[in-house]
């Protein structure tokens, strides 16, 4: 049975088995939730480990419509009751809504980044590599105050491991698209491809655990089948290195435990309590969307499953681990105005985060769930309570034919609402296919190239030490603050020490002052 069936069903359970909605039962709703808000207590704790959830173009309709499509109005995704909720503003350094890469600068660098750049600050324009050479246009990430502070690091995603939203943990550049050599422009030889970084360089070659897809990326592919095909969308490397071989290298030098897996088998098999380091590329390209992803020995695993494989390493440092979490195929389901497919990796994001909380003690441990930016999912009005929130709305008012409650703003031609007839432009009727199909795409007002992202603000979430700091419209970029100040690192990396300092000369000043006092007696 489908998923939003069942939502249906769960919602005919208080109708008839008689619960009213009547006052009584909201004033009871409301007085737990005060009960709950009253008892919220701020924790001041020093968080030994971060994870950082991110869901790419996770605008907070595709949170509302997700919830409904798994579970009904009245529920809620894993992470939606962490005590702490903010907005995060996204524009970035020279758009009002940001690209990727540009938004992951902002929320993993603390800086905010010019569009299609990564990890570099506004010195650096699109393409211009020899601005993105130097140290001063460079900004380190949370990935670089993690290791420095001796904790574990790890980040896995469910696009190539080289990709806009991961490539700002690790690397420099000025365009997004440098994954490989082969996008690059010959002439450029001072900058070095977002993979090679990965591999060669710090702080990328110190991260414990690296999963995704991006095989493509990182060795000349010889192997494609039907389920795991090469992105035509993106390049390919042609320079014949192979750099998982060069990582495990690198490793092996280092006589560190280390492994590569590259499908469900050989991840199965890992021993987690003999690896230190742990490579997951299993895809190609990306990992293929969740609805058509191949579950079996040879396919890959979902994102829930590669998190926790993730914190059964991470959890064995004693330093502490932070670990990064990308849900990044919600946006490329909305590029191409699939919104059955990104409530499901939405629904998958939330799988994730909940085997995360079962994982972790919150006393230490920061959590935080948030977005990189908005996308151009629209929510209609006027469908009834418990409506399949992939279907139709109801009829429009204007010219009788109807509409879906989801639709887009912006989409690319499979998102045409209109056709000629009789030399009249008419709207499609959408009941003429199954809107509810992974594969239908839903109609966009404005037909380009694909739905776009948008500029609206995003939520952040967090539960755990120094939470409380996410409380109001904040800047993207006050994020990675928040996990540097929390964790006492970064920027903030001797703060404690500096107190446990004062406290010392307060200490030491009482101690002075008493002899006097004494001796003065
Ligand atoms: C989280 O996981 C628990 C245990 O498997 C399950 O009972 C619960 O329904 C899940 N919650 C969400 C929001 O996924
Ligand atoms: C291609 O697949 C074959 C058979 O599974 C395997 O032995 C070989 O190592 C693969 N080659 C590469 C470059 O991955
Ligand atoms: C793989 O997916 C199928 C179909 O959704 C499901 O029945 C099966 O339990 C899954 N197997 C694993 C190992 O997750
Ligand atoms: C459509 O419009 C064109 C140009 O105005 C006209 O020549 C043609 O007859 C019209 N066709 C119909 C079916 O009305
Ligand atoms: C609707 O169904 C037709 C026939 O299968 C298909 O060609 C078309 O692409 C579908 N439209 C959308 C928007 O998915
Ligand atoms: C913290 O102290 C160390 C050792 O004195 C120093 O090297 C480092 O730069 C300091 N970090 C910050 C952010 O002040
Ligand atoms: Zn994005």
């Amino acid at each position: 049975m489908k998923l939003s069936k069942v939502v249906v069903l769960v919602f005919l359970v208080p109708v008839i088995i008689g619960i009213k909605e009547d006052k009584k039962y909201w004033l009871e709703v409301a007085e737990k939730e005060l009960k709950d808000s009253l008892s919220y207590a701020w924790n001041t704790n020093k968080a030994k480990n971060i994870v950082l959830f991110v869901g790419d173009g996770m605008s907070s309709d595709t949170i509302t419509a997700s919830r409904i499509y798994r579970s009904g109005e009245d529920s809620y995704l894993a992470w939606e009751r962490f005590p702490h909720i903010g907005l995060l503003k996204t524009y970035n350094v020279d758009k009002q809504a940001p690209d990727s890469a540009s938004a992951a600068t902002a929320l993993f660098c603390g800086v905010k980044a010019k569009y299609n750049t990564h990890g570099v600050d506004a010195n650096v324009a699109l393409n211009d590599c020899e601005a993105s050479v130097p140290t001063d246009n460079r900004v380190d990430s949370i990935i670089n105050w993690a290791q420095a502070a001796g904790k574990s690091t790890g980040f896995v995603t469910t696009t190539r491991v080289t990709h806009a939203t991961p490539a700002p943990l690790y690397a420099h550049g000025p365009n997004r698209k440098w994954e490989c050599e082969s996008t690059m422009p010959i002439e450029e030889s001072n900058c070095k491809d977002i993979a090679r970084q990965l591999i060669e360089n710090e702080p990328g070659k110190n991260i414990k655990v690296i999963m995704g897809g991006g095989r493509q990326m990182l060795q000349t592919v010889v192997n494609t089948t039907e389920s795991d095909p090469i992105d035509t969308w993106a390049g390919r490397r042609r320079d014949g290195r192979n750099l998982i071989s060069d990582w495990m290298a690198d490793k092996k030098s280092r006589k560190a435990s280390f492994s590569v897996v590259q499908n469900n088998e050989e991840l199965a098999e890992i021993n987690y309590d003999k690896i230190d380091f742990l490579l997951g590329i299993f895809a190609n390209g990306h990992i293929p969307m969740d609805y058509k992803r191949d579950n079996g020995t040879n396919g890959q695993p979902s994102l829930e499953e590669m998190t926790v494989a993730a914190l059964k390493i991470l959890k064995k440092s004693n330093n502490g681990f932070l670990l990064v979490v990308e849900g990044g195929l919600i946006d490329f389901a909305h590029h191409r105005g699939h919104a059955a497919q990104a409530l499901l990796e939405t629904v998958r994001f939330s799988d994730a985060i909940n085997a995360t909380l079962g994982m972790i003690n919150a006393e230490e441990t920061l959590v935080i769930v948030t977005s990189d930016h908005t996308h151009s999912l629209a929510f209609n009005g006027n469908s009834r309570r418990g409506s399949d929130i992939l279907g139709i709305a109801e009829d429009s008012k204007f010219d009788k034919i109807p509409y879906t409650t989801l639709s887009y703003s912006t989409g690319g031609p499979n998102n045409l609402a209109y056709e000629v007839s009789n030399n009249k432009s008419v709207r499609k009727n959408p009941n003429e296919n199954d809107t509810t199909q992974f594969t239908y795409s839903q109609q966009a007002a404005i037909i380009t190239d694909e739905a776009h992202h948008g500029g609206g603000d995003v939520a952040v979430y967090a539960l755990g030490p120094y939470a409380h700091l996410l409380h109001t419209t904040h800047e993207q970029n006050f994020v990675p603050y928040v996990v540097a100040y929390a964790a006492k690192i970064g920027p903030y990396a001797n703060s404690s020490s500096t107190s446990n300092k004062w406290s010392l000369i307060f200490i030491g000043n009482f101690l002075v002052l008493f002899t006097i006092f004494y001796t003065a007696i």
